[in-house]
Formats: C-alpha cells, sequence, structure tokens
C-alpha cells in the first residue's frame, strides 16, 4: 500500500477527514481503548520552530496509544550540515512516520517525497492541518450540524491557521467567512482550489469587519504575527488592528458566538483578554483536542482500515 502523507488539509478527502474526526470522537470518549494500538511504532518529531501544544500532544498520543516519539530540535541535528534529503531517508529506517514543524512548507514537501513512511505537516508557513481537525472536532462538540453555523475568522488571512481552516471547513460544508485587512487576504492558491474543486459556495472573504462577523456563530483569530515574520510585526499589528477579536466586534454579532484561537495568544493585540477569558471561550478544549485528533490521525496514517 502507498504511504500517506499529511501536508496540507486537502491531501485527505472529505471521507478521510470525516472518518479520521469520528476516529477522534471515539477516541476522546474511551481514551484507554487503544493503549496498544500503535506498540512498536515510531514517530520521530522535528522542530525548526518553538512549539508547547503541538510537541506535548503528538508524545503523549504516541505514549498513549503504546508507541514511542523521539523529539529532534532542527539545530542539534545534522539536518543542518546534510540535505533534506539525505538526513530523512536515514531517519525512515529508524521510524515509523515523521512529523515536522517548518518554516517553509516546501521543506516538509522535500520530506515527504524524500521519506518511505508517512510526513505530517505539525505547522509550515503555509499550513497547520493538524489544528484544523482540533478545530473541526471543537466546533462539531458544541454543534449537532455544523453545516447550519456560520463561523468567522478575523485577522491575518494569509495566515497557516486560517488557509487549513479554510480547506477544512470547504470539505466538510462549514460555512467560513474571512475576515481580513486588504493587504492580508488568503492566498490565491487555496482560492483557485476552492473555485477548481467547486467548494466555494460557503467561503467567504471580506473586509468588512461588521457585515462579514454578524450572525457568526462562532468567531475564530490567531496571531496577527506568525513564527518567522517577526521582522514585519510592527507592519502587520497596525493594519489588522482593526480586526482585533475583542467584546465590540462579538456584539456585533448579535449572537453569543464561542471564541476560538488556536493559541500561543497574544493578549489585547489579535484578542482582547476578556473575550479570551470570556463563559463562551472554547480555546482550551481546541487545546485539548489536538490530542484526541491526532490519535485519530496517526491510527489512520499508521494502522490503515483500523477500526473498519
Ligand atoms: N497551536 C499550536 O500549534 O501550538 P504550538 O505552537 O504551541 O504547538
Ligand atoms: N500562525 C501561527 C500559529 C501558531 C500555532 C504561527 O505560525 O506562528
Amino acid at each position: 500500500m502507498q504511504k500517506r502523507d499529511f501536508l496540507v488539509v486537502r491531501d485527505f478527502t472529505a471521507k478521510e477527514i470525516r472518518a479520521v474526526l469520528d476516529l477522534a470522537k471515539d477516541i476522546k470518549r474511551d481514551q484507554a481503548r487503544h493503549s496498544r494500538a500503535l506498540e512498536g511504532k515510531e514517530l520521530a518529531m522535528l522542530f525548526q520552530k518553538t512549539s508547547t501544544r503541538t510537541r506535548v500532544s503528538f508524545e503523549v498520543a504516541m505514549h498513549q496509544l503504546g508507541g514511542q516519539a523521539i523529539f529532534l530540535d532542527w539545530r542539534s541535528t545534522n539536518f543542518t550540515l546534510g540535505g533534506i534529503e539525505d538526513e530523512i531517508r536515514s531517519l525512515d529506517r529508524y521510524v515509523s512516520a515523521i512529523m515536522a514543524r517548518v518554516f517553509k512548507h516546501a521543506d516538509v514537501e522535500a520530506m515527504a517525497r524524500a521519506a518511505r513512511v508517512p510526513v505530517i505537516n505539525g505547522l509550515s508557513d503555509a499550513a497547520h492541518p493538524c489544528q484544523a481537525l482540533a478545530d473541526l472536532l471543537t466546533i462539531e462538540e458544541k454543534f449537532p450540524d455544523t453545516r447550519k453555523i456560520k463561523l468567522v475568522f478575523t485577522g491575518d488571512g494569509t495566515d497557516n491557521v486560517c488557509v487549513s481552516l479554510i480547506e477544512a471547513c470547504a470539505l466538510l460544508g462549514v460555512q467560513l467567512t474571512v475576515v481580513a485587512p486588504k493587504e492580508f487576504i488568503p492566498p490565491s492558491s487555496v482560492m483557485e482550489w476552492l473555485a477548481k474543486n467547486n467548494l466555494g459556495r460557503k467561503i467567504s472573504v471580506t473586509q468588512d469587519i461588521a457585515a462579514g462577523v454578524k450572525d457568526a456563530d462562532v468567531i475564530y483569530t490567531d496571531t496577527f504575527v506568525s513564527m518567522g515574520q517577526e521582522s514585519e510585526g510592527e507592519r502587520r499589528i497596525k493594519i489588522m488592528h482593526p480586526y482585533q477579536l475583542n467584546s465590540e466586534v462579538v456584539k456585533r454579532t448579535g449572537k453569543s458566538p464561542f471564541i476560538m484561537h488556536c493559541l500561543p495568544a497574544h493578549r489585547d493585540i489579535e484578542i482582547t483578554s476578556d473575550v479570551l477569558d470570556s463563559d463562551k471561550s472554547i480555546i482550551f478544549d481546541q487545546a485539548e483536542n489536538r490530542l484526541h485528533a491526532q490519535k485519530a490521525l496517526l491510527l489512520f496514517l499508521l494502522r490503515p482500515g483500523f477500526g473498519s
């Protein structure tokens, strides 16, 4: 069987995403059940950037499924000396899968081409597909039918988290409005993919925050300055400030929307503390759901046909 990778959400079909989310729900309900499912399997976790949630949730996921995770800080490996291809072709002789967090998306693509084992994108400049799985799982816990809700992402439309959310919502039929300044609208590659696959019907992009957030059931934001963008931080924050998730924006929905953020948050920059800490915040459920969603993803990739 050909190995599968998960570099972007759209590497999976809608049916496959559905299956992973359903398995994640099962796993969350009965966390002891699959404790030996990945016995004898190892995951290498390569990090070019810092991480709390991705690193720990993958490591705990492997441990709780009976497997093992190996953390590799990029700077302490010989990826810094050798080419990606040679290093990956060595790594895949030891492990069953590789998860990598990289600056350039092309790096994780090169890894996937070189590896004989599945490669998972643990965040690149272009995508954060594991985050999108946890996000959809979190939203589905709040709404019996997510095809009937309106989700809004406000802030940086070029953001990796936003792009993966667009792909996941399009595949699962969730209505998503991205509210972003004209300088930071979602990349044309994702918009073209939507159009080409006739998936754009429920995805819209607007610069008008008041109109965009109206009737939102859920509002999501992420940092205005992603890892690697620090040198343009000041400019980005200035342009995106009117798209901050604050109580005024929440009021404009005319509803009492759930609040989402993938974390880490920069309080009072992209989201105000009162909103982040409000009763409607499901931000820490999102963080927890990284664990359950990634367990399902690992089983899907490492034990094809698991549960069917
Ligand atoms: N949301 C997320 O990926 O968190 P970390 O950067 O801490 O892994
Ligand atoms: N967009 C953020 C997400 C962090 C989880 C970043 O890339 O830094």
